[in-house]
Parts: structure tokens; sequence; C-alpha cells
């Protein structure tokens, strides 16, 4: 059995065999983390629970390169990826309650979860889950503008399989879509036509369907904002971007071509209604806020949630999606998610109150 270095903390980051590239964005934590631990990169199904041992690649950072070994548990494992509730159980009952983003919920778990706090509900546009070509249609014909969401956060992201879809004058279909980056729209004469057209693209993956909302406009372009908030080195959630993005068209966000703005810039874009604004920061920070702690009420350990949220011209606040996994940014806006979740596995490691069960 390798041994990683003695006295410093072992983080654990269980990460899944598909996903490549949240393993890789393992690598860029790791490289510009400057905390004392030693690391051990995981799949779940090499967890030997009799032996009390993990079958896993430990990052040796004179080198950078990964090292394959045997090894003790760790002291803290950070999830970034699926597990079963079973499994995550019986690591916690070796470690401890040192086991964090234990809940890798969808887009569905995630909307049942947030509208049964009062508070968040008046934040939260209606939301279904999306069961056949008659509960799709009567929700179109309720709302006339809805979303439709591939309900696997792990499986659709940047917009990715979502489909803006708007009902004209009780019979026409608009539908907005991204491809390659550009935003395509498609007309269709009828509900069964559109209806016939979507199941063939999106094959029988499950989806949610959700009431759009309007957004603030810049120009003919539709806005939103993210927000990645994280909990940090001294156990606190904090936020660590906040950013008001435009579109590149009036429907939906396509991350990589939209432009990201510090949140300030909202009240220079739109001074005519500056009074409106300027409470906006703290209000997305307490809602943050919110969110997170209602995760934790309802027992789950996270440290990390990527949220997308819209204000609409009277200033309200909206909630579009929760991500458990959400991916840093890239670039010129230095995000500190990227290694914040290492600063909260070494804090709980750390944490001498929360001992190891075993060994
Ligand atoms: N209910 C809604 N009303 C209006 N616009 C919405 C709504 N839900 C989402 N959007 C827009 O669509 C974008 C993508 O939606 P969402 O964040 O839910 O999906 P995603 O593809 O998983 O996103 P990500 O790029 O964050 O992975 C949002 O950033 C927002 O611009
Ligand atoms: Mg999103």
């Amino acid at each position: 059995m390798n041994n990683t270095s003695v006295n410093k903390p072992v983080i654990g980051i269980c990460v899944s065999k598909k996903k490549r590239l949240m393993s890789e964005l393992v690598e860029r934590r790791i490289k510009r983390f400057h905390g004392n631990a030693s690391f051990i990169k995981f799949h779940v199904e090499d967890l030997d629970f009799k032996n009390f041992q993990v079958k896993g690649e430990c990052f040796e950072k004179k080198t950078r390169n990964w090292i394959e070994g045997i090894f003790s548990f760790p002291d803290v494992v950070y999830v970034q990826c699926h597990i079963e509730k079973e499994i995550l159980e019986q690591i916690e009952q070796i470690i401890g309650r040192k086991v964090f983003n234990n809940f890798i919920f969808d887009k569905w778990q995630a909307s049942d979860l947030l509208t049964k706090d009062d508070f968040l509900q008046r934040s939260l546009p209606d939301t279904q889950q999306l069961k056949n070509e008659t509960n799709l249609q009567q929700f179109l014909n309720n709302y006339q503008d809805i979303i439709l969401k591939p309900i696997d956060v792990t499986k659709g992201h940047s917009s990715r399989g979502i489909f803006r879809v708007k009902l004209q004058n009780n019979e026409k279909i608009v539908v907005f879509f991204a491809k390659r980056q550009e935003m395509k729209v498609k007309d269709f004469l009828s509900f069964d036509d559109f209806f016939e057209w979507f199941s063939v693209k999106t094959s029988g993956k499950d989806y949610i369907i959700q009431q759009s909302i309007q957004t603030m406009t810049w120009g003919e372009n539709t806005t939103d904002i993210r927000l990645n908030m994280n909990k940090n080195g001294q156990g606190k959630w904090e936020v660590s971007v906040l950013l008001f993005r435009v579109a590149t068209n009036g429907s939906h966000m396509i991350p990589k071509v939209a432009t990201a703005l510090t949140i300030n810039n909202l009240i220079k874009m739109y001074p005519e209604d500056s009074k409106k604004w300027q409470d906006i920061e703290k209000d997305i920070t307490t809602l943050g806020h919110i969110i997170c702690q209602d995760f934790e009420y309802h027992g789950y350990h996270m440290g990390n949630l990527g949220i997308d949220l819209g204000l609409d011209d009277n200033g309200h606040l909206w909630i579009f999606e929760v991500n458990p996994l959400p991916f840093p940014l890239d670039g010129t806006v230095n995000d500190e998610s990227l290694t914040k979740p290492l600063e909260y596995a070494l804090y709980l490691a750390s944490n001498k109150n929360k001992k190891r069960l075993f060994f």
C-alpha cells in the first residue's frame, strides 16, 4: 500500500469514469491550490470498505504527475460525480461527516427541493416533469412561453438540449434552441408537428418543463445572472463569482458566447432605473445564501453550488437553475470556485472535533 506524505491531510476526490472533463478539472484545481495537502483521485468502484483502502491516483506536486496506487482512506472526500446514498453513508461511517457535495441532484430534484421553502418558492418559475404530449400542451397553453430542459445536469449543460417554446395566436409554435453557439429559430404550424420533431431530437431523454421568465433585455438581447457559491477555508458559505450576463439573442443564454460583466455594471447600463438596482447585489447574495442553507436544512452537505438567476423588469429575482457540479469560469474572471472546494476540504480535514470513526 502506498503511503501519502506523513502528517499532511489527505483529500480524496471522487470522479466519474465517464466524465473526463470533471477529472481534468481536478488537476486544474490542485495546480492552482497552495495549501498543504495530498490529493487522491479515485472512482467510487475502487473503494475497498473491508480494508479501508482505495485504489486511485495520487498527485505528485513536484513532478506534476498522477501516481497510481492503493492508499488508506482519505481524511475528506470531495464528491464530483453521482454516488449512491448507501455508499456515501458507508464512507461517512469511516471518516465522519467529511464527505461533501453528497447530493449530486438533477434539475427536477433541485426544483422539487427548493419549492418546499416559502421564501424561495416566490423566486421559482413554475416547473413540472415532462410526462407526455398532453401535459406539455397544457403547460404551453397555460403560459404561452415555456422552456424545456434535460433533467440530468451531467448530460445537459451550457444550454445544450434546451428549447424555448412559444405559442403564438394559440396555434403556431416558435422554438429557439442553440446549435454550435448560435441561436436557431424554427416554426411549426401545429403542436403535433412540434412534438414529433422534439421527440425525435431528444430521443426519450427526461425533461422538465418550466414557465419562461422575460428577464431584462439589453437592446434586443436577454440577460441572466451567474452566481457561484462556495464554502471557504473557515467552513462558511461565500460568493465566489457574481456576474451579469448579456446573451447574443433574445431567447436564452449560450454561455460561451455571452458577455459577462460584473454586477455593478447593472446600474451603469440602466441608469434610469438605478434606484431599483441599488440593493441588487445584496439581494442576490442573500438569495444565494438562502439557497445554500436550504440544502443544509434538508440534511445535505454541499461545498459548492452554481446558481443561474434572472432579473425581471420589476427587479424580481428568479431561480433558473442550481447546479451541484458548476464549472469554474475560464479566462478573464478570477473564479475562486476553482480552489475554494480544496480550501474547504482542508478545513474539514483539520476539524479535530470530527474524528474518523475507525482506525
Ligand atoms: N425559466 C426560464 N425563463 C427564462 N430563461 C431561462 C429560464 N430557465 C433558463 N433560462 C435561460 O436559459 C439558460 C440555460 O438554462 P439552465 O441554466 O437551466 O440550463 P443549462 O444548460 O444547464 O445551463 P448551464 O449553462 O449553466 O449548464 C439560463 O442561463 C437562462 O439564460
Ligand atoms: Mg445554467
